[in-house]
């Protein structure tokens, strides 16, 4: 066993502490949040949170962290990004300023596609070397667990190379990623010509990429981007369906720009989170409902797209619906690194509360990636994952607009860089 470490001198100290489990309705909106307590740290794990005194009594060896009257949460779980991509794609934010419309800029071959021609030009080594300081900048601000995606490569050998990235991106960075299969990110342009082509790529994810990636152990994750002229429901079942077979888990970009069923498939399929969901219809919200998905919300997408909507984020509560809230950092609709503008997005646009938004970047997050058991809250036994935030109420998390506040982050209890 080795020594203890003491976090001490917190204002606050935001457990999250509860069931590890997605928290629905009514617990979202206790974020649990207790001052005068320490956290003592053992192993890489929470050894106990309680009075200051009484843990000072209990560690007298231990060495200590002065929280300063800081603030300490559980590092968030960022668990939707599209990390690995070369170029950013500023050209088109300004075109869509000036009138053009995400899906219509698609359909002109750029968007997705101009990041894949981006991607399949560039080697493993340049893609890690872009992707490690975005990393760094996104936990940087409070992070400790990322989901990373492929999907700009839409062949076996660019899907395989962008999931290899992350791989050594895990063997080099103390932050916990989980890596997702998204090889149905869109229908690469060399496959829209027919239904025949594009059929053929669809047997290409299921047949040859999914039994790859799921072998080789590169993806604990499978999405699809399900939506009006990109995948259609019956495809995404399919997809879906074999990656479950494999023994993937299941994630659906879910009726981000229109409402075309892909909630309801998410619920059908029992999947671990249904994301997006800004253009949710009501039977998607019922399906949703009872069927242990949880939906992420991801509001920097569409304040980025300079769309009005928001997904409904009260009604997926009133409904029983588990939350989440991550940042979709990606270079078409939400270059942020930034996870406490995604809190501020959670209060002043979805309309949370702040204790529900905190739970939603922790625990749901945990939950949306199926480690709810092992991170996203701070009591006993969870993994010793924490940030401290200059700031002496928790409620200035998402306040200050913009702000970098985070002074810290640790993982399984060591100081990330
Ligand atoms: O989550 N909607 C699909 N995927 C991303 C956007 C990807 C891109 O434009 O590069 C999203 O918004
Ligand atoms: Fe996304």
């Amino acid at each position: 066993m080795s020594a203890a470490t003491l976090f001490l001198n917190a204002s606050e100290v935001v457990t999250c502490a509860g069931p590890g489990r997605a928290r629905v309705g009514r617990e979202m909106a206790d974020a649990a949040v207790r001052s005068g307590v320490a956290v003592a740290v053992q192993d890489g794990l929470i050894a106990a949170v309680g009075d200051e005194r009484e843990l000072r009594a209990r560690y007298r060896k231990a060495a200590e962290v002065d929280c300063a009257q800081g603030v300490l949460t559980p590092a968030f779980v960022d668990s939707h990004t599209h990390a690995i991509f070369g170029a950013p794609r500023a050209a088109e934010h300004e075109l869509r300023a000036s009138g053009l419309d995400y899906m219509e800029i698609a359909r002109r071959g750029g968007g997705i596609h101009a990041s894949v021609r981006d991607l399949r030009a560039r080697s493993e080594d340049a893609l890690y070397e872009l992707a490690l300081p975005r990393l760094l900048a996104l936990s940087a601000t409070g992070v400790g667990t990322v989901e990373v995606k492929s999907g700009y490569g839409l062949t076996l050998e660019d899907e395989v190379k962008s999931l290899r990235v992350v791989a050594r991106l895990q063997a080099t960075l103390p932050l916990r990623l989980v890596p997702t299969f998204l090889g149905a990110h869109e229908i690469p342009l060399e496959h829209r010509g027919s239904s025949a082509s594009r059929r053929e790529y669809v047997e290409q994810v299921v047949h040859d990429m999914i039994p790859l990636v799921a072998r080789e152990g590169l993806a604990q994750f499978c999405d699809v981007f399900c939506e009006t002229g990109v995948y259609s429901v019956e495809e995404s079942r399919a997809i879906l369906t074999a990656a479950r077979q494999h023994g993937l888990g299941l994630k659906l970009h879910a009726d981000e720009l229109t409402a075309c069923g892909g909630a309801e498939l998410a619920a059908e399929l029992r999947a671990t989170s249904a994301d997006h969901l800004a253009a949710v219809s009501d039977d998607g919200v019922r399906a949703l409902a009872g069927a242990g998905t949880v939906a992420t919300l991801l509001p920097a997408t569409m304040l980025f797209l300079g769309k009005a909507r928001q997904a409904p984020a009260r009604a997926l509560i009133d409904a029983g619906v588990p939350l989440a809230l991550a940042t979709d950092f990606n270079p078409g609709t939400s270059p942020t690194l930034s996870f406490p503008l995604v809190l501020t997005l959670a209060v002043s646009q979805l309309r949370l509360s702040v204790a529900e938004a905190l739970v939603a970047g922790t625990v749901n997050g945990a939950a949306a990636l199926g480690l709810a058991h092992e991170t996203g809250q701070l009591a006993p036994g969870f993994s010793a994952d924490l940030a401290l935030f200059h700031a002496r109420d928790h409620r200035e998390l998402p306040y200050w607009l913009g702000a970098r506040l985070c002074e810290r982050v640790w993982i399984r209890g060591k100081p990330c860089p």
